[in-house]
């Protein structure tokens, strides 16, 4: 390997085409989104033919502008990578296929790489001194998780959702409130304005000592409470029921995670995902990382949501292990890390 190593990265996993151009596994000399989000919001969440539909049309024009916005031609690139999964099947076959006519054609290293891992590697990008081991609190629309990065491409997943994801259960009481998709950052600007003590949702926290999460019951009390208030023709103050069901959720995703990093024993916690966008989310681990003495890392906003840098950093690592891939790479639906 020579000393610099530029990464080419696609990913189309769910509902954003996205390309980027990474160096070294750590340097973003470009990171283009386009989100297809205007698209799925009719019809209130991604729906997977359109996002393919969508995928085909926008690969090779990301792809384009990723190469022009980072100042380096096809030349320059030393490595290729995709998301291999989990995501939308549909989705993912085009960004693969996409890739691999690349690879053929240029004679470059392909890696197929994790969704979720690249969501880890998200903190790489923005905290270059940031090394292993350390716990992950991932927090996607698809996916809550708790991990412990022990290495590089070295995990072990400690806990994780039963039934519904954390973004998951955000998007669904936003869909049931009317407030459009996605629910996340709709909830999270809301919930500033109203009082998370005011009403009450339950917090799972399952048996003594589980890590896992179940997201399920508190939708149900949202809904339950949604349909009461409509009965009795009462009003419903929207920022109180966001704050408070905000609240029971970033409560166990913060004890569930200081849990973990107790056992591990690390004092580094990592956030990856959509969700760790939420600003509740953030104040609350933070807050109780000053008491506990634990750093808390997350990246921008922009590199929390789906990205192709992320998937250039984790490939970069995976690569350098030797972890290269062949044509016969596939994409996959499910696909654990
Ligand atoms: O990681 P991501 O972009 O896609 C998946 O891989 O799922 O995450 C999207 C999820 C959505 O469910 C969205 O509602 C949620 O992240 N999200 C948020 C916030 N911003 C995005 N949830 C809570 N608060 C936010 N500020
Ligand atoms: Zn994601």
């Amino acid at each position: 390997m020579t000393e610099s190593c530029v990464v080419l990265a696609i990913e189309t996993s769910c509902d954003e085409t996205s390309a980027a151009v990474v160096e070294n596994g750590r340097y973003v000399l470009s990171n283009i989104i386009a989100s297809q989000v205007d698209l799925h919001k009719k019809f209130g969440g991604v729906v997977p033919e359109i996002a393919s539909r969508k995928h085909l049309e926008m690969v090779i024009p990301v792809i384009h502008e990723a190469l022009e916005a980072s100042g380096a031609a096809l030349s320059n690139i030393d490595v290729l990578a995709v998301t291999k999964g989990p995501g939308l099947v549909g989705a993912l076959l085009v960004g693969v296929s996409a890739v691999k006519a690349i690879a053929f054609a240029r004679k470059l290293p392909l890696i197929g790489v994790n969704h979720i891992e690249g969501h880890i590697y998200a903190n790489f990008l923005e905290h270059r001194e940031l090394n292993p081991p350390f716990v992950c609190l991932i927090v996607s629309g698809g996916h809550t998780q708790l991990v412990y990065m022990k290495d590089h491409g070295c995990y072990e997943i400690m806990g994780q959702t039963r039934d519904d994801a954390a973004g998951e259960a955000f998007d669904k009481a936003a869909r049931a409130l009317n407030l459009g998709y996605p629910g996340g950052p709709v909830i999270d600007k809301l919930a500033r304005e109203g009082d998370p003590n005011k009403i009450e949702f339950p917090r799972a926290y399952l048996e003594e000592g589980s890590l896992d999460f179940s997201f399920s019951g508190v939708k149900t009390a949202l809904l339950n409470y949604i349909n009461s208030k409509k009965q009795k023709n009462q009003e419903i103050v929207v920022e109180d029921v966001a704050a408070g069901y905000q609240e029971a959720i970033v409560d166990v995703l913060v004890d569930k995670t200081f849990q973990a990093v107790k056992y591990k024993k690390v004092n580094v916690l990592t956030l990856a995902g959509g969700v760790a966008a939420n600003s509740r989310l953030r104040q609350k681990l933070v807050e109780r990382g000053e008491e506990e003495g634990v750093k808390i890392l997350y990246p921008g906003i922009h590199l929390c949501t789906d990205n192709a840098a992320m998937i250039a950093s984790a490939a970069f690592y995976r690569y350098k292990k030797g972890d290269i891939a062949d044509l016969t790479l596939n994409a996959h639906a499910r696909l654990s890390l």
